[in-house]
């Protein structure tokens, strides 16, 4: 199977929009769309801050996909989880297609509530719109004193092909852990294939080509050509790590979909972004440890360190700081949205009466 290369038409510059900007702009957005005002500053919070880490394929790019969930009844706003479970320290909630911003956050307290009490918390929370950057849930309960981890399944259209296979099957299936720690919190969070689906989207709005090892096209054949993600018949996005990714993305069908009623992929898609997550949270000083953490944490950072860069002026770095000094730099500079981003999100917000610009 040979490489197809497509040449894609040339990217006019992003524009760097200040973060507030951005931010105005999507709580009248979201306004519009019947949020209230608390929920709207939830979703555009959410979207924001994953332009802000570098996440641009979960950021504010997503409003003209939300507003078309809104107007299909895939994502309806001003709902809260319904309890389908309550154990004590095991939860089970359904988020009946609301906003995963909100519905996030609301299930995060429970864990956090719950984890206190017991020391531990299992919370499933399942059939609800898109949860956006999942770290963003590792750092609420981080921030609360909890180590924390994350499995989703997302029943969308499948994405991601199984490995050794060569259609999609499954797909994105994001994973987090989070750590406490003062300052900041370490992180990992990312989704189980190559490549983030949102991040083929961004490839194509930037009119650029992707590396070459993460995409399939239809017939099944490398290509490093992002819009065989967004045309019919459609590509498949591999997993991370070949058989390490794939075996990842398989429990988080079974803990983020199974177990939280949810459901797992079986070819009939039922919902174009739909998301089931399964929380695991505890209290590292009910273990007895958590005294310790912040000292361990710092050892293992210094030795980690300590090895040497491949290259002059690289370095160590630890989940979360990358994500930290992306931010740095946007809320100093501002969030770069491509030509075409800007263009679909300003045809959006007309589309809902609101005519506030985007730009300045
Ligand atoms: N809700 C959904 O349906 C859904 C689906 C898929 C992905 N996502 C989100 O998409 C986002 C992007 O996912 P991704 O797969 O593109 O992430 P990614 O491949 O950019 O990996 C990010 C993770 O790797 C860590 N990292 C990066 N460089 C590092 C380094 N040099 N040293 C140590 N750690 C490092 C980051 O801190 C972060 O934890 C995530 O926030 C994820 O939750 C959401």
């Amino acid at each position: 199977m040979g490489v197809m290369h497509v040449p894609l038409p040339r990217a006019a510059d992003p524009v760097l929009v200040p973060v507030a900007r951005v931010r105005a702009w999507g709580e009248t957005v979201f306004a519009a769309l019947g949020c209230a005002a608390d929920e709207a500053m939830r979703i555009v919070t959410g979207l924001v801050d994953a332009n802000r880490y570098g996440h641009d394929s979960h950021g504010i790019g997503l409003t003209t996909q939300y507003a078309d969930h809104v107007r299909d009844g895939h994502a309806v706003p001003g709902r809260t989880p319904r309890i389908v479970t309550d154990a004590g320290a095991l939860v089970a909630l359904d988020g009946d297609l609301g906003f995963g911003q909100s519905l996030g956050a609301a299930a995060m307290d429970i864990a956090i509530e719950r984890a206190r009490h017991f020391g531990c918390a299992v919370v499933g929370l399942a059939n609800t719109h898109h949860l956006g950057r999942i770290g963003r849930w590792g750092e609420r309960c981080a921030q609360a004193g909890l180590v924390s981890v994350h499995f989703v399944n997302v029943r969308s259209h499948p994405w991601v092909a199984p490995q050794g296979g060569t259609d999609a099957r499954v797909s994105t299936n994001p994973f987090c852990v989070a750590v406490p720690h003062a300052p900041r919190p370490l992180v990992l969070d990312y989704a189980t294939s190559a490549v983030a689906l949102g991040k083929t989207r961004v490839a194509v709005d930037e009119c650029r080509t992707m590396a070459p090892g993460l995409l399939l096209d239809a017939d099944g054949a490398p290509t490093t050509d992002p819009s065989v993600m967004w045309r019919e018949p459609c590509g498949a996005i591999l997993p991370f790590a070949e058989h390490k990714g794939w075996a990842l993305a398989v429990m988080c069908e079974l803990l983020g979909g199974a177990l939280t009623g949810g459901g797992v992929q079986d070819g009939r898609t039922v919902h174009p972004m739909l998301n089931n997550m399964l929380t695991l949270a505890f209290d590292p000083a009910r273990l007895g440890t958590g005294g310790t953490l912040d000292a361990e944490i710092a050892r293992l950072a210094a030795w980690v360190r300590a090895s040497p860069p491949v290259a002059i002026g690289g370095g160590i770095l630890l989940p979360g700081e990358p994500e930290r000094r992306t931010a740095a730099v946007r809320d100093r500079d501002g969030i770069p949205l491509p030509r075409r981003t800007l263009d679909q999100l300003a045809a959006c917000a007309l589309a809902l009466g609101v005519h506030v610009p985007i730009e300045g």
